[in-house]
């Protein structure tokens, strides 16, 4: 199958989600990663990898038989790392990735998430419940500002 260039996908792409550990996510996680945060937003990919990969959960999201989008869950409630390759952002691939880290953070029974929004995010997490905290903050050069889900068990 040939891939997809994400333009030719009406404005809501069929999305299945996985969620996994890092060995088994890596694969589609990785290429992902150093594609949108690395090449895209000119991160140092010696900050890209860190000790939180091999201790979260990952999520990945295909379209087809395409990876398109990655997010992780730390076991202390953090979501982090979401990236959605550019060609397919808008059509619901972030919404069904985020959702799906919501539904393991309450499997695992954690009360409430916490993530740090690049600043352009801060609208997108907004849709699904998080709201700002604190002051705006720098990480890895790019303003960001803290986010907190209250109650993650109320759907
Ligand atoms: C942030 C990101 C993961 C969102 O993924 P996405 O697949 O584009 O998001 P969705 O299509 O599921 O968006 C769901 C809703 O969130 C909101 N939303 C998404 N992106 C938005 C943006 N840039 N500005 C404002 N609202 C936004 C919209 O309400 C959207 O619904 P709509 O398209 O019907 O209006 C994606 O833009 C991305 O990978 N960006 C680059 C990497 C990045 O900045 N990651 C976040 C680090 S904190």
């Amino acid at each position: 199958m040939t891939a997809s260039s994400g333009d030719d996908l009406p404005n809501r792409a069929a999305v299945r989600v996985e969620v996994l550990p890092w060995k088994k996510a890596l694969n589609g996680a990785k290429p992902l990663r150093l594609a949108v945060f690395v090449q895209e937003q000119g991160i140092d990919e010696s900050e890209e990898w860190d000790e939180s990969d091999p201790v979260s959960w990952h999520a990945l999201a295909f379209v087809g038989a395409q990876c398109v989008g990655t997010g992780r869950l730390l076991p202390e409630g953090k979501i982090g790392r979401m990236a959605v390759l550019k060609a397919f952002r808008r059509k619901g691939v972030g919404a069904a990735i985020l959702k799906a880290l919501m539904d393991e953070a309450r499997k695992l029974g954690l009360p409430e998430l916490r993530l740090s929004a690049q600043h352009q995010a801060i609208e997108f997490y907004r849709q699904f419940g998080f709201e700002t905290e604190g002051e705006p903050h720098i990480e890895v050069g790019i303003p960001h500002q803290w986010m907190k889900r209250r109650d993650v068990n109320r759907g």
